[in-house]
């Protein structure tokens, strides 16, 4: 398959372009390759390149920020993604665009499914929203919404904050009210990969990892991965103040996609593996003497 990878250099567009690298005619775009919110230059990039396959990593992605930049954020969120979308329709490629858990409201009391109705309460929600519906312009496509993304290469997620602060012996404040499914960007490339491979019925998929829990509770299982005692500092949603409301409650389901035959690995089993990686790395690089 030809597939093109926009937001290529992201953390998670760069999971996708390593996945699909090796056994696909892969075309990644940065966006000094290709600006997606340049409607124009979607179509004229889409109909020389003929892709079978667009993956959308691209996003605007300042949560608090879009409340004061909301332009910015529907440009980037929802008008590239309607762009995206029609050049897809016009060469019969399929599009494969990324979602958020900020769509809900957080007032759940079980994981969400795909069918809960979305009521988001931010800009950066609203606008990512818009985005999956203007996806479904496409002849083909499937918006995963994926939730605490971490394990990219430039290692700057708030997983990657919370595992340098315990290797560092610094403190960790972590809110213990919060409720998350993390998703590792491979466990995401991968599931991206078997549903291009499956294709099951186009339309929303939950994809994210297995289970659920709290900041606190992600803090305690690296410190348990790491062998470290850490001091872990339980903070409160409502102590710390913010532009953009977030969901309190935001696991997801990812039951469909299992459904599909995509079942997801548990959290815990990703962050092992990527804890376990990040060592790795460490050992090649410092025993090369670089
Ligand atoms: N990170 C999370 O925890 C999280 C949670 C829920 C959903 N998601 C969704 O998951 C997807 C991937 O997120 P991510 O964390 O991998 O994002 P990321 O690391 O911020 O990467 C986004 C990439 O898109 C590029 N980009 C932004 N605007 C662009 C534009 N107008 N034209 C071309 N490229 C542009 C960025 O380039 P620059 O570096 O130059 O800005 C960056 O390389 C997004 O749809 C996001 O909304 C992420």
């Amino acid at each position: 398959m030809r597939i093109m990878v926009t937001g290529a250099a992201g953390q998670l567009g760069g999971a996708i372009v390593q996945r699909f690298g090796s056994a696909h005619d892969v075309l990644p775009l940065t966006r000094g390759d290709l600006d997606v919110t340049r409607e124009a230059d979607v179509a004229r990039t889409v109909a020389a390149e003929r892709p079978d396959v667009i993956i959308n990593c691209t996003a605007y992605n300042d949560v608090d920020g879009a409340e004061a930049h909301a332009r910015e954020a529907f440009e980037g969120n929802a008008l590239a993604v309607l762009a995206l979308a029609r050049a897809a329709r016009d060469i019969s490629a399929t599009l494969v665009h990324y979602g958020t858990d900020f769509i809900f409201d957080g007032l759940a009391d079980r994981p969400y499914i795909e069918s809960d109705p979305p009521r988001p309460a931010s800009v950066y929600g609203m606008s990512k929203l818009l985005g999956e519906w203007f996806a479904a312009d496409a002849s083909a496509h499937y918006v995963l919404r994926v939730e605490s993304l971490f394990g990219g290469p430039r290692a700057r997620s708030s997983v990657d904050r919370i595992i340098d602060a315990i290797s560092g012996g610094q403190p960790v404040r972590a809110f213990s009210d919060r409720t998350v499914t993390p998703s590792y960007v491979n466990d995401v490339a991968d599931a991206t990969a078997r549903l291009l491979d499956g294709r099951p019925e186009p339309g929303v998929y939950h994809c994210v990892n297995s289970g659920t829990t709290t900041w606190l509770g992600l803090a305690e299982e690296v410190e348990r991965v790491l062998g470290r005692r850490a001091d872990l500092q339980p903070v409160a949603v409502a102590s710390v103040p913010m532009k953009a409301q977030r969901p309190q409650y935001c696991a997801l389901s990812n039951r469909k996609l299992a459904a599909a035959g995509i079942p997801m690995p548990t959290w815990q089993d990703a962050l092992a593996r990527y804890v376990a990686g990040r060592r790795q790395a460490t050992v090649t690089s410092s025993g090369s003497g670089n």
